[in-house]
C-alpha cells in the first residue's frame, strides 16, 4: 500500500500528508478515561493493551496519515533507574544525576524493559489501515541529558549548561551512553514496524552555540549511523526544537531525511538556507487550534500549503497539541489541507 507520508519524505508529491504533533493526548476527552485504568503514567506506557488503544484515539476523531506510538521520551531515563515520575501539575520528577558524582547506568537491556512498546506495535502493525504510517520515536541524547541532570523541566537549564564544560568527560559519558540507548530504542520501533522514527530535541535551544555541534548535531549523526550499520532503513524525522539558525547546519550534518521546523521559524528563511534534499515537516502553531475565532488559523494554514508546494513536505503542527486545543479546529485544519490543490 502506497503510505503518503512516507512517500512525501522521498519525493514531492500532489496532496501533502498530515499528522499533530502530540495528538493522542489530553484534548481528546476519552485520553483520562483511558488514563483512569493504569496506576500512573509509566504504568501506562508499560502496559501494551493501553498503549495500543491511546495511539489509535486521534483515528477515531481525524483522517490522519500517521499514528505515532503512545510513549514518552522519558522511558529511558526510566530504564536507567532515574525514578521518573509524572507528578500532577508539576510533569516529569526524576532523581537528578549529580555530574562527576553519579554513577552512570551502562548495562541494562533497553530491548527488555521497554518490550511493550514492541509488542504493542505488532499489535498496531496489524490493526492500522495499511495508508496510515506508524511513527515510533526517542529523545535526543541531549534532552534526556536536561532532565536527568536537573530532575525535572527548568526554564534555562543551568545545571546541565554547566555541566557541559564542568564535568565535560562525565557528561560526555552521559551522552555516549544515551546514543546508545536511543539507537536501541529506535531499532527495537523499527524492527516491531515502525514505519518512520522521529527524534525529539526538545531543549535544543538551550545548547550554547559552540557546543551545537557537538551535542545537538554529532549525537543524532552517531544514532543514524549505527541504526543504518545494522540495516534500519526506515526515514528519520529529526526535531531541533528552537534550535534558529543552527538548523541550517543541522539540516546538513545530522543526516536526517526529514527535519521538522517549529512555528518560530520563518519558511521562506528556510527553504532558502536550509538543505534542499531533505523533507520538512510543521510549522503551524498549535495555539492557533485554541481559539474561538479561525481567521489566524485559516491564513496560516494556506500560507504554509502555499509556501511548501514545490517542497518535500508533511504538514504538522510547530510543536505539540496542548489539551487547551479544540477538536473542531483541528478538522478544520484537515479539511484545508486535504481539499487544497
Ligand atoms: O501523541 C502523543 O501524545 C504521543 C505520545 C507522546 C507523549 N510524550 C505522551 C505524553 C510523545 C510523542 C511525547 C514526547 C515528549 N515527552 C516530549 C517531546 C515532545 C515535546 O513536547 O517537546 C517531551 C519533552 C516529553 C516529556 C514530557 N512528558 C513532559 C514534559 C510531560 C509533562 C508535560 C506535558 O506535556 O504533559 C510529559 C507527560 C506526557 N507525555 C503526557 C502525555 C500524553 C501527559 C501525561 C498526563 O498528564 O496524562
Amino acid at each position: 500500500m502506497n503510505k503518503l507520508l512516507l512517500n512525501s519524505i522521498k519525493d514531492i508529491q500532489k496532496k501533502t500528508p498530515l499528522w499533530f504533533l502530540r495528538q493522542s493526548g489530553r484534548h481528546v476527552p476519552e485520553y483520562f478515561e483511558i488514563r483512569a485504568k493504569a496506576k500512573n503514567f509509566i504504568e501506562f506506557c508499560l502496559n501494551k493493551n493501553l498503549v495500543v488503544e491511546s495511539t489509535k484515539l486521534p483515528l477515531k476523531y481525524y483522517d490522519l496519515d500517521a499514528a505515532i506510538i503512545f510513549s514518552d521520551i522519558l522511558m529511558i531515563p526510566w530504564a536507567m533507574n532515574r525514578g521518573v515520575k509524572f507528578v500532577k501539575g508539576e510533569g516529569p520528577i526524576l532523581n537528578p544525576m549529580v555530574p562527576d558524582v553519579t554513577k552512570i547506568e551502562k548495562k541494562i537491556d533497553i530491548f527488555q524493559l521497554l518490550r511493550p512498546i514492541n509488542d504493542a506495535m505488532y499489535i498496531l502493525k496489524k490493526d492500522l489501515p495499511s495508508h496510515i504510517s506508524l511513527i515510533g520515536f526517542a529523545g535526543a541524547p541531549w534532552t534526556l541529558s536536561c532532565y536527568m541532570i536537573e530532575g525535572k523541566g527548568s526554564k534555562d537549564f543551568i545545571k546541565t549548561r554547566t555541566a557541559l564544560w564542568e564535568a565535560k568527560k562525565w557528561f560526555k559519558e552521559l551522552i555516549d551512553t544515551l546514543i546508545v540507548y536511543v539507537a536501541q530504542k529506535l531499532e527495537l520501533q523499527a524492527r516491531a514496524g515502525a514505519d518512520v522514527l522521529m527524534i525529539f530535541d526538545s531543549w535544543s535551544h538551550m545548547i550554547p552555540y559552540p557546543y551545537f555541534q557537538e551535542f545537538g548535531i554529532k549525537p543524532v549523526a552517531k544514532i543514524i549511523e549505527l541504526l543504518r550499520s545494522k540495516n534500519i532503513q526506515q526515514p528519520i524525522i529529526g526535531f531541533p526544537f528552537k534550535a534558529g539558525t543552527s538548523l541550517v547546519q543541522y539540516s546538513y550534518e545530522s543526516n536526517v531525511d526529514c527535519i521538522a521546523l517549529d512555528w518560530t521559524v520563518d519558511l521562506d528563511w528556510a527553504l532558502k538556507n536550509l538543505n534542499s534534499s531533505i523533507a520538512f515537516q510543521g510549522n503551524l502553531d498549535p495555539s492557533s487550534l485554541i481559539s474561538e475565532n479561525n481567521s489566524y488559523l485559516e491564513e496560516s494554514v494556506k500560507s504554509i500549503l502555499q509556501k511548501m508546494k514545490n517542497r518535500k513536505f508533511i504538514f504538522n503542527v510547530g510543536h505539540g497539541l496542548t489539551p487547551e486545543c479544540k477538536i473542531k479546529n483541528v478538522k478544520n485544519v484537515i479539511n484545508m489541507v486535504r481539499n487544497y490543490n
